[in-house]
């Protein structure tokens, strides 16, 4: 199987203080099997995501949806929340894939939690659901993926740091 993005090289904080080079590899399977187990009967609209750890494993989420909509767990958190919370809250690069055959974005609640775990420049790989076909004759060699990374989608961010700032007394 082709690698989704191959060899990409990533030189990426993989923590807050240990830096890291990781080269991308989330191959295609795991892109479509993402959404595969997305449990999304009220908006069906699959989402799924593929988590790179520092440790080269790959960590898949898909959106869980709740009757009571507010109880809705993206794709992204649910990866996140899913290695975070098996101790493995190191990370490489993180893709995102939706039946949308455009670059979906995550959403303000996910930005927030991607924060808390991933470095500023880590990539973000957004997938258009029809990949690898898109622009396939065009020459697009991103075949439609867009990179971005969260220090780009939530600029000027509240983060784990900014709790260690020194208060001023009230
Ligand atoms: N969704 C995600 O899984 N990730 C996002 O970043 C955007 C939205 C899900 C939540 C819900 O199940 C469906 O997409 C429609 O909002």
């Amino acid at each position: 199987m082709q690698n989704y993005i191959e060899n990409r090289a990533a030189p990426t904080a993989c923590s807050s203080n240990t830096p890291c080079t990781v080269n991308i590899k989330i191959n295609e399977t795991n892109e479509a099997h993402t959404r595969e187990f997305s449990y999304s009967p009220y908006s069906k609209f699959r989402v799924g995501a593929a988590l790179l750890a520092s440790d080269g494993t790959i960590i898949k989420g898909a959106n869980i949806e709740n009757a009571s909509y507010g109880g809705t767990i993206c794709a992204e958190r649910t990866a996140i929340v899913k290695s975070a919370s098996e101790g493995k809250r190191s990370f490489a690069a993180l893709a995102v894939v939706t039946d949308v055959k455009s670059a979906i974005s995550p959403c303000g609640l996910c930005r927030q939690v991607i924060r808390e775990f991933c470095a500023q420049d880590m990539p973000i790989l957004l997938v258009p659901a029809d990949y690898p076909q898109f622009n396939k004759d065009s020459g697009d060699a991103e075949k439609g993926v867009k990179q971005t990374s969260i220090g780009e989608l939530l600029p000027d961010s509240f983060g784990p740091e900014h709790l260690e700032l020194p208060r001023g007394t009230v």
